[in-house]
């Protein structure tokens, strides 16, 4: 190519890249004659791409302690409502996916009970890998995972409402000082999305009668939902 082709197809190519949509993706491994765009990632695929770096993840010590797997999260890229627990327990780590035991059973049925399905929501956990004893993630293992992987789950899902479940989840989100007591059935504005700390399953397993609770506090976000899908109208 002689020096004025190549500056028109320089030229050529400039105008194409200025009327590409924002944020996409150019691949340039592929031969010139067939370059092509491929579009921006969907919500399903930078899930997808997210959760890739991180099957063998050791960034913290429970990637070392006996875990299975790394047990990402699931349901809809595309809810307002997102559920986040502390992490997987021996049923999550043997299956692969969040809360499947006797405590995601529970959850399951509070999902059901608000008129969803666990694919109409999307389901997480502050880390990703069982720890062992089922003992409290360390505060270390917790903000690693979550800056690694649960605050980008957020980003990319983009929910309206986050319940946390329990107190590892709500102070991993809203702050270490603070008491599940203190908070729980409020809604706390956090980056931009309303964030309602409730009780974790397995607290309600063992004192059944605050189900009554934590049922008044799914009303609370079934309203919010609603009102915030009017706004939207
Ligand atoms: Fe990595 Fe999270 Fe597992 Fe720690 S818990 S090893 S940060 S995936
Ligand atoms: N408890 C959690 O916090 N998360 C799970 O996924 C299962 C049980």
């Amino acid at each position: 190519m002689n020096p004025e082709e190549l500056n028109k197809k320089r030229v050529q190519y400039i105008t194409f890249l200025k009327k590409q949509p924002k944020g996409f993706v150019y691949c340039d491994n592929e031969p010139a004659q067939t370059m092509q765009v491929k579009p921006a990632l969907n919500k399903t695929e930078q899930l997808k791409s997210l959760n890739c770096k991180y099957v063998d993840c050791t960034a913290c010590p429970l990637g070392t302690q006996g875990r299975t797997q790394v047990v990402f999260g699931k349901g809809s890229p595309q809810t307002s409502l997102m559920f986040v627990g502390e992490g997987p327990g021996r049923d999550e780590d043997t299956q692969g996916a969040p809360f499947v035991g006797r405590s995601g059973k529970l959850l399951t049925q509070i999902i059901e009970a608000m008129g969803l399905t666990r694919d109409d929501v999307y389901i997480s956990n502050v880390v990703k890998c069982r720890p062992p004893e089922n003992r409290t993630p360390l505060p270390n293992e917790s903000s690693t995972c979550k800056n690694l992987l649960l605050l980008k789950e957020i980003d990319i899902v983009k929910p309206k409402i986050i319940c946390t479940l329990g107190s590892t989840a709500t102070k991993a989100l809203l702050g270490d000082e603070l008491k599940i007591t203190a908070t729980r059935g409020m809604f706390v504005e956090w980056r931009n999305v309303l964030v309602l700390p409730t009780y974790h399953p397995a607290y309600l397993l063992r004192n059944p009668a605050e189900k009554r609770t934590v049922w008044e506090d799914m009303k609370k976000i079934m309203a919010k939902l609603e009102e915030l899908q009017s706004n939207e109208e």
